[in-house]
Formats: C-alpha cells, structure tokens, sequence
C-alpha cells in the first residue's frame, strides 16, 4: 500500500461508516463499522527548510497550523521523533476526496495516511501498535477522548468489530451489502455530540445506562444477522439502533428526515451514522438498484450528497456517487 522512496513517499486511508453502535462505543459496548472507499492521500517529498503542510484545509509551515489542527502536527512531531527524523526539511501534501466533519472518519484517515507516510519516508512500515499510537495523538485533539473505532475503521480493509481498548476483529459477512450513504450536507461536529451524551449520562444516568444496554444488544444481533445474511434483520436493527440514538439526543430533524425518506423508499433500515447532529445517515438496501432508487431519492428530498454501494466480499467496496 505504501510505496516506499528515499525522496518521496505515499500513505492512504479510506473512510468508514459506523453500522451499529456509535457513541455506545465509547462506554464499552461494542460497535460494527465498515469501511467506505473515499480516500486520503499522504505524500512527503524532501523539501528545503521548514517542514511545509499543504492541503484544501490548511497550508503552510507546521508550527502555525491553526488551533484546530494542533493534533496534526502534534501527530507530525511525535512520529518524526520516534522516526529520528529532525523537524526540517520536509513538504507534507494531503489529498482527500473525504469530506470533513460527516461521520465518515475524515480526521482519522487523514492520520491514518499522515503517518503510513512519514514512516514509508523512512523506509518503513507502522505496526498497528505503532500506527495507532501516533493517530491517537491526532484524534485526541480532534474528538476529545474517542473510543479508536475511527483509527480502526478506516485503517481496516475489512468490516470489524470494535471495542474499547481490544484489538478490532473482521467481522463475517454471507452475502453482499447493499449500502446508501447520505450527507445532510451540514458538518457534524462529534466531539459536541460525544459531550452531550455525557452530559446527559450526568443527568439521567439510568435512562441513558437503558440505551445504551440496548444499543450493545442491538450489535450483538448484528453480527448474527451479518453472520447469517439476514438482511431484513439487520435492516430493523438498524431502525431500532436509530430509536435509541433518538433517545440519547445524537439525531436531529434533517436526519430524521432523510431515514424517514429513505425507509418510504424502500430501505430494509436506516440510521445516522457517526457522531450525527448534522454528518451523514446510511440506509440498507435489498439489491443495488434498490440502493440506487434509495439514494437518488434521497438527493431529491434535499441530501447534500449520496452514494451507495455493494460490498463484493469482506474487503472490496465499490461505490457510485449520485449527483
Ligand atoms: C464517531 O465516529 C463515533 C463515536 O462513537 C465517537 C467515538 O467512538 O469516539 C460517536
């Protein structure tokens, strides 16, 4: 995946969507995420001077990124020192066809491809110990105290099951999924949504433990109807896993109304996905041409965006935007 040069080096990522389990995540329960194929790019070359940071969001010297990006570089810093690299002489470029602050995992793959770079640069390849150390840097600042499913997700190529502080396992799959994701158009911001959800743990801390009981049941049973092909089942735990996102205050109008949308269309279930409070949402779809159907009405029904897809295998994931 990385190519390796003494001049120029290359790391990639993908983006991930969250199947079942958000935010429950983060309080131990487990979670199933699948990758999506919109892609970051990492490229270092040898520079002069300054290490130099180019990319859609920021560009320029590393010590001014902005307070926002203070992981980034904090990640650029730490990875170059384990690496015994000095801080000089280095262009950083990100490309990514991710886009930011929609629960796909931008920030993460954005790290994920950063570091895979800075290491292939020294002739190397990161252990996932060594990866996810140095992302952690990146998603902290980022997210405030993220659960990792972000890191995992999208440095995996497979779907997998993610808990806390274990190592993610790929999960089984007997038959395609055929898979819409749709970006209301407005940036989710998750480290808000992961606080509110504390917050609301602080004052209802029973009703709150309920959902979230239910959420890590609702995954479990995911993995069993993954496991099976039981799309019809995995679609109502979907639905059901919504309910509870509603519940814990993740969701908001425009989402609830492209699910809604997207069950008239004949989804088998639909959710948000992420952090929600804007982002994205993903419907399950009986055949890609139900997907199809899904995802351009969704696009009618005011989606910033919409892809779908079908999952080939465990690994291969082809997507089509519709516009
Ligand atoms: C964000 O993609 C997933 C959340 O569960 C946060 C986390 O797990 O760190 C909302």
């Amino acid at each position: 995946m990385n190519r390796v040069s003494t001049r120029k080096a290359l790391g990639e990522a993908h983006s991930k969507l969250i199947l079942v389990g958000e935010h429950a995540v983060v309080y131990g329960k487990p979670a199933i995420a699948i990758p999506f194929p919109l892609k970051v790019r990492s490229i270092v070359e040898e520079s002069s001077g300054n290490i130099m940071f180019e990319s859609a969001v920021y560009t320029g010297p590393i010590d001014s990124m902005p307070m926002r990006m203070k992981g980034i570089s904090e990640c650029i810093k730490e990875t170059l020192h384990y690496l015994g690299k000095p801080l000089e002489g280095l262009r950083i470029r990100i490309d990514s066809a991710i886009p930011l602050g929609r629960g796909l995992g931008s920030s993460a793959a954005v790290a994920v491809a950063l570091v895979r770079s800075l290491f292939s640069f020294c002739g190397q390849e990161p252990s996932q110990r060594e990866l996810f150390s140095f992302v952690q840097i990146a998603e902290t600042h980022a997210h405030g105290k993220p659960s990792g499913i972000d890191m995992a997700a999208v440095s995996s190529e497979c779907p997998i099951w993610f808990e806390r502080e274990k190592e993610p396992i790929p999960v089984k799959t007997n038959g395609p999924l055929y898979i819409v994701a749709s970006d209301t158009g407005r940036i989710g911001d998750t480290r808000i949504a992961v606080e509110n959800v504390r917050k609301r743990y602080l004052l209802e801390p029973e009703k709150v433990e309920k959902s979230l009981e239910k959420i890590g049941k609702i995954v479990d049973e995911a993995k069993n109807a993954l496991l099976n092909g039981d799309m019809y089942l995995l679609g109502q735990l979907l639905n059901r896993n919504q309910e509870e996102l509603i519940s814990l205050g993740v969701s908001d109008d425009g989402l609830n109304r492209l699910i809604e949308r997207a069950r008239n269309a004949g989804a088998l279930g639909a959710k948000l996905t992420g952090g929600g409070l804007g982002g994205c949402m993903i419907a399950l779809a009986d055949s890609l041409e139900s997907a199809r159907i899904i995802s351009s009405e969704l696009m009618k029904s005011g989606a910033f965006r919409s892809w779908y897809f079908s999952s080939q295998d465990d690994s291969l994931y082809a997507s089509q935007e519709v516009k």
